[in-house]
């Protein structure tokens, strides 16, 4: 089933005394359950085409179209951006503020809390946690929210490599059993590789290229494979 499609979709911005096109024709269908990494140069056009997909900014021309039409849209960004005066599980349940079930909501947040290897700090407030817990609050908050499709802007840019490593396994393990539809946006091409089934290239508001990564998950730099893919990738972006 087609969960999202993207129709000549384009984006210019009115600047005070020029435009801007930020994006141009950008065609895509993603399928539910996909896992879909847009990865580009810094200023092609990326967040833009999160934001859109979002809703949080309006396209200049082109279709956008869900199914089910009124999709259910989770976003992480690549700060947490969380509640300083709610605690992990508060700002994890916040998406949840309107469910009257509360022991729903409990065992919702508990559930993501055990996942996300943070039930220890469940009562804890986000100074008192890593950047890294912090931002796996943030992905339990979108988890929380059940959304159809997921959107996540460089979530892991932020983090130190180690964090980041470990975050990129946990993501697979958690996503790819759960059946989400995510659009994941990244400038790093490993990470593009490592998580995404469909890799989308883009350059100058366009897509360039697409490749898809039929090898199983968790995957390995080091294999010969992914190194292949990785090439080819990196490539597309190169020839921009
Ligand atoms: N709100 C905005 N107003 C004007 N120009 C913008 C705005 N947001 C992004 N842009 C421009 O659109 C282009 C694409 O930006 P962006 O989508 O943030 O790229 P990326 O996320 O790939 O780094 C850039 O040239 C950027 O300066
Ligand atoms: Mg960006």
């Amino acid at each position: 089933m087609t969960a999202l499609t993207l129709n000549g979709i384009g984006k210019t911005y009115l600047l005070e005394d020029h435009q801007l096109t930020a994006l141009t024709d950008i065609n895509l269908t993603v399928e539910t359950g996909q896992f879909v990494t847009i990865v580009g140069r810094s200023g092609c056009g990326k967040t833009t085409l999160l934001r859109l997909v979002a809703g949080l900014e309006a396209k200049t021309s082109g279709q956008l179209l869900f199914t089910p039409p009124n999709a259910k849209i989770g976003l992480v960004f690549q700060e947490p951006r969380l509640m300083p005066w709610l605690t992990v599980q508060d700002n994890m349940a916040f998406a949840l503020l309107k469910e009257t079930d509360r022991k729903l909501v409990e065992q919702t947040v508990t559930h993501y809390l055990k996942l996300l290897h943070l039930e220890d700090f469940r009562s804890a407030y986000p100074s008192q946690i890593s950047g890294g817990m912090a931002q796996r609050t943030a992905v339990g908050r979108a988890l929380c929210f059940n959304p159809d499709i997921i959107l996540m802007d460089e979530p892991l840019g932020a983090l130190d490599a180690f964090t980041r490593a470990a975050l990129q396994k946990e993501l697979v393990l958690l996503f790819r059993p759960a059946g989400k539809t995510i659009l994941f946006v990244t400038h790093d091409v490993d990470e593009a590789v490592l998580l995404g089934q469909r890799v989308i290239v883009m350059g100058d508001g366009k897509i360039l290229n697409e490749f898809a990564v039929p090898l199983p998950y968790p995957r390995n730099t080091a294999d010969k494979e992914f190194y292949d893919i990785r090439t080819q990738v990196l490539q597309a972006i190169m020839t921009e």
